[in-house]
């Protein structure tokens, strides 16, 4: 999630233009090939993921991947170890781009597998990728608000550039993290990844908010769901645009204790 914009006036997440977002443009500028910032998180999250499950040949487990936009290599990060991985997503243009990319994906996301593929517990994985993305994600069309209705659902869960990309307001930042966190299961592994200082991104010619978060608000919304949370500071500050000074990765497992 790399383009900025200086503008950035105050806007909750039910009056962005959500419907507006440009899945092409947005993959154009971010993920047509992979800059060393995505390498980089890659080898983290592969790393967390790998650690916890390694190479085990049942896959019993549900995933989730909470405002997927066009990005598929957080589903991708979770593949070797799903039975399902939905995809979430509020925008209309988006989950049109994901049910495409469902029945098989550009061949672009092919070098974001093969960075994953460095570990054994992703090479081990018996299935073509592209097959196996293909029966394995169901994409749903909805609100991550939503997700406090459905607690402790999914067994590991990744949340990439959306908790402070969705809306100016750092209550919804927060209730963002938390929705996620809790609908996973307790012990679940996570990954979620942050713009840090963000002061809003434009996708093709359309504006969308951020909030404005630092390290210490993301590690406060985040600490009291989490156990064995570790933060990842990530590229140098406006590296991939304007407007933002890290990006922030959160690794963990949801909570046992709450
Ligand atoms: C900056 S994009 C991040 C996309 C992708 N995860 C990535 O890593 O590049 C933010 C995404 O959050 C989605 N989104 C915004 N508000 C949402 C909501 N309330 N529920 C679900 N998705 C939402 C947007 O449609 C968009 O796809």
């Amino acid at each position: 999630m790399h383009l900025g914009s200086p503008e950035n006036l105050s806007q909750l997440n039910a009056d962005a233009p959500w419907d507006a977002f440009d899945p092409q443009a947005y993959v154009q500028h971010n993920y047509e090939r992979v800059i060393d910032e995505d390498a980089e998180i890659i080898s983290i999250v592969r790393a967390h993921f790998s650690d916890h499950f390694g190479a085990r040949p049942d896959r019993p487990f549900r995933g989730i991947d909470v405002g997927a936009g066009a990005n598929l290599y957080p589903a991708f990060s979770m593949l070797p170890w799903c039975e399902e991985i939905t995809l979430l997503d509020r925008a209309t243009p988006n989950v049109e781009y994901l049910e495409k990319q469902r029945r098989s994906y550009d061949q672009s996301w092919d070098a974001f597998w093969n960075l994953l593929c460095r570990d054994v517990g992703y090479r081990a994985m018996p299935n073509d990728p592209r097959q196996r993305f293909a029966d394995v994600v169901r994409i749903e069309q909805g609100d991550l608000f939503a997700l406090s209705d459905r607690r402790d659902h999914w067994s590991l869960g990744t949340m990439f550039f959306v908790a402070e990309s969705l809306s100016t307001s750092e209550d919804e930042f927060r209730r963002a993290v938390e929705c996620f966190l809790l609908s996973l299961t307790p012990g679940a592994p996570f990954a979620a990844a942050f713009m840090e200082h963000s002061e809003g991104y434009v996708v093709g010619s359309t504006h969308f908010p951020a909030c404005d978060v630092g390290e210490p608000e993301i590690r406060s919304a985040i600490e009291s769901y989490a156990d064995g949370l570790r933060m990842f500071t990530v590229g140098q500050p406006d590296a991939v645009r304007p407007g933002y000074t890290h990006m922030i990765v959160a690794c963990g497992f949801r909570g046992r204790g709450i």
